[in-house]
């Protein structure tokens, strides 16, 4: 067991929503319209993940993604901090038939693996839930779990915007995306990511991700609000 000094940060205390809570956890899994079992089956796909390989999902949430790479044959770490995340991720896999995948209480900072390194990384919507130091602290421990060559996909709320239209920039998405309540993620649910949680802007993460010896291959903005990476680690 590995200890950690007392000024790490501590992940038990999640920012911003409580996936702790039952309630929130089957609330996540129907209004997570960016993760349904068409759309995790396509990413499968697009990264070429087959029965050769070993992948850890890092804030695997209600397990959507895991299940479907462990469909494509895939060994799956499925690892999340929230034990309630962990249960009904355990009760859709074996819904679906699935055995594939190894469930891990534990978070971005603490995953201690005891396996060989894998080939890929993936963390779709969680990563903003560390402040940007501790992002950083991330990829230094995320690029250690990965075998030469392996791939990390990241997928979050990062902003792409010029800073200096931070204000309209965030009023037009949360516009944008906010559903009626009853139907999905409100504004109230979009303005407590922005104050509460820790999306930061894509320059940040892009000078992460270099420094910690990724080379990036593919970088989307969905929206000036949306971003995805798609990253290999570099050979040194
Ligand atoms: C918004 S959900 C995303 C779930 C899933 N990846 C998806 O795309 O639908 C964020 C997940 O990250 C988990 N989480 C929060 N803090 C974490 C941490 N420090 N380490 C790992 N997972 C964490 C939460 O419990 C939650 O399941």
């Amino acid at each position: 067991m590995n200890s950690f000094p007392a000024w790490y940060f501590d992940e038990s205390k999640m920012a911003g929503v409580d996936f702790e809570d039952v309630a929130q956890v089957e609330a996540y899994d129907c209004n997570q319209t960016s993760s349904t079992p068409e759309k995790e089956q396509a990413l499968v796909t697009r990264l070429g993940i087959s029965s050769k390989h070993t992948i850890i999902d890092f804030g695997a949430g209600t397990g959507t993604f895991a299940i479907q790479a462990s469909l494509a044959g895939a060994s799956v770490h499925a690892i999340d901090i929230s034990q309630a995340m962990l249960n009904y991720a355990q009760r859709k896999a074996k819904t679906s038939g699935v055995t594939n995948i190894k469930f891990h209480q534990a978070g971005f900072l603490t995953y201690q693996h005891q396996d060989e390194p894998v080939d890929f990384v993936v963390i779709k919507n969680a990563l903003h839930i560390l402040p940007d130091f501790w992002k950083m602290i991330a990829f230094l421990r995320i690029i250690a779990l990965l075998k030469p060559n392996g791939i990390f996909y990241l997928r979050d709320a990062i902003f792409s915007f010029p800073p200096t239209e931070y204000e309209t920039s965030i009023n037009e998405w949360i516009k944008q995306v906010a559903k009626p309540e009853g139907q999905g993620w409100t504004a109230k649910d979009f303005e407590m990511h922005v104050r509460e949680e820790h999306s930061t802007f894509t320059w940040i993460i892009e000078e992460m991700l270099t420094r910690a010896g990724f080379k990036i291959l593919e970088l989307t903005s969905f929206t000036p609000a949306y971003t995805e990476y798609l990253c290999i680690k570099q050979l040194t």
